[in-house]
């Protein structure tokens, strides 16, 4: 579907932008492994290697005017005139009507063409395969009849390692820098950057940041001064404008990276120049990396083998339903997003800077849940490294910084170690390698154990830490960042979470025969269960907090913050609801939160900060977690009510987020409608159904969990795959492919009496089995499920 600003290409599994003027820059990534960038539809942002505090390649002005700047610039000059245009369109910026733009945003790569003047350029970014890298490779093509001669220049505005630093002080790092061509025309700067985290613990480390081009350059500039001139912009230097290199090559303040080339184009004919930009930690480490991608073969080959590697990951599962952009958001997109979140947490995005945020532990323990299926191995390490950041006491580090060792927030938050028993029973469900549990991980601050220890210290932390009513004790905020009650306040939400876990480390425990364990956290479970219901149920509601001084927030009794969505859904995730409260709960949600562009997080906003509530106040009202719809939220509202079998309000809430449905209503949404973004303004804003903050978000995670475990209803079990849909009933029957421990699934089904639930048996392979689960074949092969939803 083609709308103002662009169309999904299913086919080519990206997102077409067409024209540049989009709402705000639409960003995408290129990543591979250590290194990744951040790339607007346009060129702008940024890049570094493993840490995006310490370790910035490329600078970049978040929030500045004019928006979006610097970038991975290529400028394209017209030498019979001297007329110029960017080949991204920015910094140029040439008027829209005189230019055609295409975006195509794909997967861990962006490609931008633009035609103008008769001469055709295709740039693609991506990051290959070797080397801390990327290549920016360009043709460009004359599509018109007569000889051109063309000339081009690049510009990569290298970041002084640390941007806290870069934008802070304009004293001394100006000072410190080291930038010069080498004879293989390779310009190379090597500043030093700090590691230290304060004055008394300073460290020093010399990196080298690298830029190349594939052709020989006819110019080359290594300042930005230099390249601007005075009193200019990026959209109109002087080497560009004049056509003229400078003179002087001495470093001067703001180091760049620029090359000058210089072709003629017959008619029709195309034109090769890679640029490559790194990074490495030795003076001669580039020489590698250059030397592979000034080749175009390997450069074309690095290009296919992402691309390939994207069709593997992906492959692990893909449905064909009846709604195109639910396929396009399952099969693409959210993978891909959430892919990425899992790589990047919450650091470097178009709203985080990469400066406050390192690993968050609840939100890494969350964002590996997307990716198990695809990626278990990846996932093992994560959790092995988020379990190194335990503390001793079964608490954690809020979040840490895995370069440095820095963390924050220690044993402040007391849902953080509660997430990752989740993932841990959903890793072993998909690879049935129970041996994981008795794998030793150390703690932060000393000491070791298995895995099952460090869910043992979790679960024993938040038994520890309750309050008067037995509740556990919300910490200085749950999941809900902006909910800070009053010290031995007590969470129902997090209580219901501590249940789930609970539940969720009993089948682990008796996976490998720790039965007492598993008794004692059964008890724990009926228990805490009981107390919830007792204490915080609203009457229609579960409530959100209970303070000790009597105050209760998420109550019928309050004027603001009155009904919370968080303890609504997990009180289904949890088991604690019983049905009629389950059903009360959801429909409560579905009258006083519901709205057409999601759910909310809670209503009434507040109208002004409360110290005994928390923070959420500071936020106008209907913005985050004041009343927004918080979109990492509504996936589980979505998996809720597939619990509750009822498939067409799951379906309808996942329709009200999912960005490709906002492609029609783009200007509203303003956000990317490729990708999810952390919250939508909701009323009283004026501008309500506006999305801010996109990519790095928790949304992605379980989105997928969502739609592939509970809409679809594939999702694995410690022996089989459980094949239980909750559809719309409006789908007569949709096809999906599951690849699970070594086997390929390939699962039809058929829904001819229009239900969202209902399936008694499965065939598998022709045979009939009762139930819903298929066996773990583990062999290799292709086995063929078909399944039809029956009632009652
Ligand atoms: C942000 C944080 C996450 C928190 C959420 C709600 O997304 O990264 O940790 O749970 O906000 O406050």
């Amino acid at each position: 579907m083609s709308t103002q600003y662009g169309y999904f290409d299913d086919d080519a599994r990206t997102y077409v932008i067409t024209r540049p003027d989009t709402p705000t820059p639409w960003f995408n990534y290129i990543h591979h492994d250590q290194y990744t960038g951040l790339i607007s539809h346009t060129g702008g942002g940024t890049s570094f290697r493993r840490d995006a505090r310490h370790m910035r390649l490329l600078r970049y002005r978040f929030n500045s005017l004019p928006a979006d700047r610097p970038g991975r610039y290529l400028y394209v000059r017209d030498d019979r005139d001297g007329h110029y245009w960017s080949a991204t369109w920015a910094p140029v910026c040439t008027p829209t009507d005189q230019i055609d733009f295409r975006c195509h945003v794909g997967l861990g790569y962006q490609t931008v063409v633009v035609r103008h003047r008769n001469i055709e350029s295709t740039v693609v970014y991506f990051v290959p395969d070797r080397g801390d890298c990327e290549i920016w490779w360009m043709q460009i093509r004359n599509i018109g009849r007569v000889t051109r001669r063309i000339s081009t220049y690049s510009y990569a505005e290298f970041c002084m390692w640390s941007p806290l630093r870069d934008w802070s002080n304009m004293d001394a790092p100006p000072n410190t820098v080291r930038i010069e061509r080498t004879s293989d025309n390779v310009i190379l700067h090597s500043s030093y950057t700090d590691l230290g985290t304060s004055l008394e613990t300073m460290n020093f480390i010399r990196l080298w940041g690298y830029f190349a081009a594939s052709r020989r350059p006819c110019g080359y500039e290594i300042n930005r001064e230099d390249f601007i001139g005075r009193s200019r912009s990026e959209a109109n230097p002087i080497v560009v404008e004049t056509a003229r290199n400078q003179r002087q090559k001495q470093p001067v303040g703001n180091p760049l990276g620029s090359f000058t080339h210089r072709f003629t184009l017959r008619a029709s004919q195309t034109v090769d120049l890679v640029h490559i930009l790194g990074i490495c930690d030795k003076r001669t480490q580039h020489v590698g990396p250059v030397r592979r991608y000034r080749s175009l073969t390997n450069v074309a080959h690095a290009l296919a083998s992402l691309k390939s590697r994207w069709e593997k990951r992906l492959a692990c599962c893909q449905a064909k339903t009846p709604d195109a952009l639910f396929d396009a958001l399952f099969n693409t997109f959210n993978p891909y997003q959430a892919t990425m979140n899992f790589h990047l947490s919450r650091s470097l995005g178009p709203c985080y800077t990469g400066l406050g945020r390192g690993v968050g532990y609840r939100d890494t323990s969350q964002d590996c849940l997307a990716v198990i299926s695809a990626m278990s191995d990846r996932v093992k390490e994560k959790l092995v490294l988020l379990m190194q950041n335990q503390l001793p006491d079964g608490t954690a580090q809020h979040g840490f910084f895995p370069l440095t060792g820095e963390g924050s927030g220690a044993g402040a938050f007391f849902d953080d170690h509660l997430w990752f028993i989740l993932t841990l029973n959903e890793l072993i469900r998909e690879t049935g390698d129970s041996d994981f549990l008795l794998e030793n991980v150390t703690f932060d601050g000393g000491g070791s154990g298995s895995v099952f220890e460090h869910i043992r210290r979790a679960l024993d932390a938040a038994w520890r830490l309750r309050g008067q009513h037995g509740l556990c004790l919300s910490g200085k905020a749950d999941w809900n960042d902006s909910l800070n009650p009053l010290p031995g306040s007590e969470s129902p939400f997090t209580s219901m979470l501590f249940c789930r876990a609970l539940a969720d480390a009993v089948e682990l425990a008796e996976l490998i025969g720790q039965t007492r364990l598993a008794r004692t956290w059964r008890r724990r479970y009926d228990d805490m269960r009981k107390r919830i219901n007792r204490v915080a149920w609203d009457g229609k509601w579960y409530r959100r907090h209970l303070l000790p001084n009597g105050q209760l927030v998420g109550s019928r009794r309050r004027r603001e913050g009155k009904i919370f969505l968080e303890p609504q859904v997990w009180s289904v995730l949890s088991g604690v609801a019983t049905s009629k409260r389950a059903l009360a709960a959801m429909d409560s949600v579905n009258k006083h939160l519901a709205r057409p562009y999601g759910i909310k997080l809670q209503h009434p906003p507040f109208s002004h900060y409360d110290p005994d509530v928390g923070s959420a106040g500071i936020f106008r009202a209907g913005l985050k977690e004041n009343g927004a719809v918080f979109n990492h939220t509504n996936p589980w509202a979505v998996i809720a009510e597939c619990m509750l079998g009822r498939g067409d309000r799951a379906y309808d809430y996942l329709c009200r987020i999912n960005p490709c449905y906002k492609n029609v209503d783009a200007d509203a949404y303003v956000s990317e409608p490729y990708v999810y973004c952390q919250h939508v303004a909701a009323e009283p804003q004026p501008h309500q159904g506006r999305g801010r903050n996109s990519w790095l978000t928790g949304t992605a995670s379980w989105s997928y969990v969502a739609l592939s475990h509970y809409i679809l209803g594939v999702r694995p079990d410690f022996d089989g795959l459980i094949i239980d849909p909750c559809i719309p009933s409006t789908w007569r029957n949709f096809k999906l492919t599951r690849q699970f421990r070594g086997a390929t699934y390939v699962i039809g089904v058929t829904n001819p009496y229009r239900l969202c639930r209902g399936v008694k048996e499965l065939t598998v392979d022709g045979t009939r089995i009762r139930g819903c689960r298929a066996p773990a074949f583990a062999d290799g092969r292709e086995h063929r499920v078909e399944v039809t939803l029956a009632g009652p």
